[in-house]
């Protein structure tokens, strides 16, 4: 009977546990879930016997992969893989995937959620502004930005995205504008919503060149990694461009600073929780686990990213 373990340092919703269960125990799997852990030993630990691994922004490290003997294949519930290491997976002929799309109108959500709470100045009773008549421009057009355009339209906001890897038909088929060079984008819109994974090429690529490219009021908001942006140059950016505001899920390393220096001009989720909705831990949890079962019953590696 195979083994499943679900590792998650940020637990699903219990709704998603029980569908989870039920989806394995309807196949007749076995499964242990480890959530809340203190650190790699613990899962390094609970990895040792299992066939199959249901993630979330937990760390597959080579450490972790070292120590999994039986492991076939790892799924990260969620859209954003880099937190495993696919070399080391690789390399043992273990199979990673994602479940892309399955929790993407939960971060969308979330980006508009911040954006009105920063538009009506985090509630605190003065005149704020309106996202109607506003322009958004969406920096990468996969699941989580086609979402966010949707949403976008149903508040009266003009959008607009950046995604070289998208056909531009295909962009343009939702009567969102299309731009061929990012930085004209920037230069457009009121706000800037980032959709780009982390990789060795994004890390840090949202920097003080590109940011100088918006307007002096401008919004940027960050529900993608914290390792896109160039942290050293958001503080510059802050100062030079004293309208600039920014709002992440989740905070720069650097927020202490940016709290005593620029009061009102940002906000940061204390936790990653863009996907923290019951919703989406149903549909990534239980996506992940009939991946699982699909894998290992039929050896069917639809969205494999390794
Ligand atoms: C993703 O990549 O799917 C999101 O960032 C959600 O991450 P989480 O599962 O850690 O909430």
């Amino acid at each position: 009977m195979p083994k499943v373990l679900i590792a998650t340092v940020k637990p699903f919703a219990k709704a998603a546990v029980d569908q989870i269960k039920s989806v394995f125990d309807k196949a007749g799997y076995e499964y242990l879930f480890l959530e809340k852990y203190n650190g790699e030993s613990e899962l390094i630990e609970a990895v040792k016997d299992v066939d199959a691994m249901i993630i979330r922004s937990d760390k597959v490290t080579p450490a972790v992969i070292d120590a999994a003997g039986n492991l076939k294949i790892v799924v990260r519930a969620g859209a954003g893989y880099d937190n495993v290491n696919l070399e080391a997976a690789t390399a043992k002929g273990i199979t990673v995937m994602n479940t892309p799309g399955q929790n993407s109108n939960a971060v969308a959500e979330l980006v508009m959620g911040m954006m009105v709470f920063q538009a009506r100045n985090h509630f605190n009773g003065t005149s704020g502004s309106e996202l109607k008549g506003k322009k958004i421009g969406i920096h990468a057009y996969g699941n989580v930005g086609k979402n966010v355009a949707r949403i976008a339209k149903g508040f009266g906001m003009e959008v607009a995205a950046f995604d070289p890897f998208v056909p531009k038909e295909t962009i343009e088929a939702d009567g969102v504008q299309v731009f061929d060079k990012v930085e004209d984008m920037y230069a457009d819109c009121d706000y800037v919503s980032l959709h780009i994974p982390a990789n060795q090429h994004t890390i840090k690529s949202i920097n003080r060149e590109l940011l100088l490219y918006m307007k002096d009021n401008a919004v940027l908001i960050n529900t993608a990694r914290k390792e896109v942006i160039n942290e050293d140059d958001l503080i510059k950016v802050f100062e030079e461009k004293t309208g600039f505001q920014y709002l992440a899920d989740v905070a720069p390393d650097n927020k202490a600073e940016i709290a005593e220096k620029f009061e009102g001009r940002f906000f940061f989720t204390p936790k990653k929780m863009g996907a923290q909705t019951s919703e989406a831990n149903i549909n990534a949890g239980k996506a992940a686990a009939n991946q699982i079962i699909g894998f290992i019953e039929k050896g069917d590696t639809t969205f494999k990213v390794n």
